[in-house]
């Protein structure tokens, strides 16, 4: 019988078990290793990392590299690409990611191909030649959600890498290697840590030269985790799935809420997940005051914790202009639904 994700989190990346060996493995802090091994130095690999490395490559299915940032992760893939590499992304997602891409578009480092990733049939009509198509579905903070299976097959059929940013629906609700992408991509920052307190990125593939060139990448741009740090995200690994249940099962609570609330316009929810971006019926001042007039909910950027977050999106400069100025994204958290509610509630009532 295959294991179930809720299992897997809890048993996978454990040391050998062995009369005395430790239950979880143990924080390797050295720069430095004896030779004669496979690791040979810091820079190049870790215990602690292996363990993790292990735990988020069997929840997606694929072997797994962790970065010390999801930037770092982005941009390790885009930095295999050749100079003036046509690659297909979507015309909105992460603003960080963004701002990449539209500078190595600006700057020939890359040829991006903007698309609606709603759109199937434009995202197919732009692969042609393509080197790359790269997908954060659902996307940050609009939600959109792209037809993995049908952009998946139709790339593979012109023999193009599909990538596939699964920060926001996480392995519990899909699991693109398994659809034939050829890389998936966590910010583990947000819900794989799950506590604010870590940044992390990773990357999974099942092609092993597209993980050697990958690794090379890590290794040689020196884009790496602490051990540390490492560490803290394997722990918070053992209960993700406990936690993305239990800020779903409130999310789903809440937009039913929210689109009855009438100082809300509009409500997006993909129908899964724990984020939640919401307009409110008005300003952006008025949302901004919105944001700023919570007591429980954190007023701060990032998602994917315990703890209920939000912000308007559009506070960023470098944020999308097609993100509408009144545009909050909820990060729903793992407090008591009633708690939560009472604090949204409050905070709309100041406007
Ligand atoms: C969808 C998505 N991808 C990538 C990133 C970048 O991850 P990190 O902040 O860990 O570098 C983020 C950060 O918010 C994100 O939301």
């Amino acid at each position: 019988m295959k294991q179930h994700p809720e299992t897997t989190a809890i048993t996978a990346g454990r040391p050998d078990v062995a009369p005395d060996a430790a239950l979880n493995p143990p924080v390797v802090l050295t720069a430095t290793f004896h030779a004669g091994g496979e690791i040979g130095y810091g820079r190049y690999g870790n215990q602690t990392w292996s363990a993790l490395e292990e735990a988020i490559g069997a929840l997606e299915g694929g072997p797994t590299l962790i970065f010390s940032s999801g930037m770092a992760a982005i941009s390790a893939v885009f930095s295999i690409l050749p100079v003036g590499a046509p690659i297909v992304a979507s015309n909105q997602g992460y603003s960080g990611v963004m701002t990449l891409l539209n500078s190595f578009h600006e700057s020939g480092r890359l040829e991006v191909r903007f698309v609606d990733i709603v759109n199937t049939q434009s995202v197919i009509d732009a692969m042609k030649g393509a080197a790359l198509v790269w997908l954060e579905s659902p996307t940050n903070p609009g939600l959109d959600v792209a037809d993995l299976v049908t952009l998946i097959a139709a790339a593979k059929k012109l023999g193009i890498g599909v990538g596939v940013d699964n920060t926001f629906a996480t392995p519990l609700v899909q699991t693109p290697l398994a659809m034939g992408a050829d890389i998936v991509m966590h910010s583990v920052t947000k819900f794989l840590s799950g506590h604010s307190d870590v940044l992390m990125g990773s990357l999974s593939t099942n092609d092993s030269a597209l993980f050697n060139r990958l690794k090379d990448s890590r290794s040689f741009n020196g884009s790496i985790p602490g051990p540390f740090e490492t560490w803290l995200a394997l722990r918070g690994l053992r209960t993700f799935p406990l936690r993305f249940n239990k800020s779903q099962e409130n999310a789903k609570a809440l937009v039913e809420k929210l689109g009855g609330h009438p100082k809300i316009s509009r409500v997006r929810y993909p129908g899964f997940g724990a984020i939640i971006s919401f307009e409110v019926d008005g300003t952006g001042e008025q949302a901004q005051k919105v944001c700023e007039s919570s007591t429980l909910i954190a007023h701060a950027t990032s998602l994917g914790g315990v703890e209920s977050l939000w912000e308007r999106r559009r506070r960023w400069p470098m944020e999308s202009l097609s993100v509408p100025e009144q545009l909050i994204r909820l990060s729903v958290g793992c407090e008591h639904i009633d708690d939560i509610w009472d604090d949204i509630d409050r905070a709309l009532a100041a406007i």
